[in-house]
């Protein structure tokens, strides 16, 4: 067998054109992480095990550890499509299970606002293949949150436009629902935010391995193919714990911190084009000594892989790696001038600014 294909799950499951679309193509910046390869493995060894099966997965750990990118290669190996939904604080359960919009008449939307005739009839149109909220973030160009509240904001139109009437239904099934049904990976991004219960008790029932789903119009079996992918950044402000009873759910977890420094530097030279190993070597060195003594001082922000990447690209560029410290990676984490001395009395004990300065000079060199 290929190696690239080992781990696909249903080899004769048929995916139409729109499916194959949704399955991710690792682009070459991509580096096979070992938590990548330790999920496959896992999943594919116990696929057909029944109640062993694996299929709730969480990634829990640093903004920018690489969790959603996990999660996308995950269908790129396993040969499932992907989706996701980003949770938000407000979510309701027509956003975890779907909405029921009734059909406006001609006349009566004919009188509506371009903009709301547009979205309705894009919705009324649509074949059923996506969900309402994207739809509706194809239309506007918006996110997921504004999409929902968006939705909410035309089921009420399309209720008053409707009263006394006699009229047609559609159920819109959401993204949860859609991936649940039809066997996708589903990517939950920080479930950690949302405030209503019923909506986690929604959620939690929807990870039942034997599950179903309840629609107004009909029940939903969980598709044997459908894997749920929790991704969650740990502790940072204004962000709870994971809801135990989801957490219960979950069959394998990978905590996801910084990787290694070699490792990070792979992926900033993938990122960025930028090949420098002994100042990308450095910097990498930094991010970790700040990103531990911002932890170890209780200082808020995070020093992590985003923040690395734009650092290495401006330096790359030619900007001096000192200022660029400043502006890419230090403010980010705090502009507290208390904090920063701290941040920086940690570099200089462990002789990171004297190196940063030595690596700055040969680079400057070597141009010459
Ligand atoms: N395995 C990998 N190989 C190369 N680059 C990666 C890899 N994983 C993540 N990245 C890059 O790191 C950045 C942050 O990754 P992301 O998955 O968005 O993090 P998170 O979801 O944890 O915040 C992205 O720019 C992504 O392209
Ligand atoms: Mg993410």
């Amino acid at each position: 067998m290929n190696m690239e294909e080992q781990f696909i799950l249903s080899p004769a499951r048929q995916l139409t054109d729109a499916e194959k679309e949704l399955i991710w193509r690792r682009p070459p910046s991509h580096k096979a992480s070992e938590e990548e390869l330790r999920i496959c493995r896992e999943i594919k060894r116990n696929w057909n095990r029944g109640e062993m099966k694996i299929a709730n997965i969480l990634l829990e750990g640093d903004a920018g550890s690489g969790k959603t990118q996990l999660a996308k290669a995950l269908s790129a190996r396993l040969g499932l499509p992907y989706t996701k939904v980003t949770c938000f604080a407000d979510m309701d359960k027509t956003d975890v299970i779907g909405a029921i919009l009734p059909v406006v008449s001609r006349e009566s939307l004919e009188k509506m606002e371009p903009e709301e005739q547009k979205l309705l009839k894009a919705l009324y149109e649509s074949d059923g293949f996506q969900s309402a909220a994207e739809i509706l973030m194809d239309v506007l160009g918006v996110s997921q949150e504004q999409a929902a509240l968006r939705m909410k904001k035309l089921l009420k139109l399309a209720a008053e436009n409707t009263e006394g009437e006699a009229v047609e239904y559609r159920f819109y099934p959401s993204e949860i629902v859609r991936a649940y049904q039809k066997g996708y990976i589903l990517e939950i991004q920080e479930p950690t935010v949302i405030r209503d219960a019923a909506v986690l008790m929604a959620l939690n029932s929807a990870l039942e391995l034997d599950g179903s789903i309840n629609l107004p119009t009909e029940i939903i079996r969980r598709h044997p193919d459908f894997i749920a992918v929790i991704t969650t950044n740990r502790n940072y402000a204004g962000c709870r714990p994971l809801n135990e009873a989801l957490r219960d759910r979950i069959q394998h977890t990978e905590k996801m911190d910084l990787p290694p420094k070699e490792v990070m530097m792979e992926r900033a030279a993938a990122k960025t084009g930028y090949r420098n190993r002994e100042v990308l070597d450095v910097l990498a060195e930094i991010i970790i000594v700040l990103d531990k003594t911002a932890r170890a001082n209780a200082i808020k922000g995070v020093a992590g892989m985003r923040s690395f990447f734009y650092w290495a690209d401006a330096v790359a560029a030619g900007a001096s790696a000192r200022e660029s410290l400043y502006h890419k990676v230090i403010y980010k984490i705090t502009t507290d001038s208390e904090e920063i001395r701290l941040l920086e009395e940690a570099l200089t004990s462990q002789g990171l600014l004297a190196s940063l300065e030595e690596v700055e000079l040969e680079v400057k060199k070597t141009k010459c």
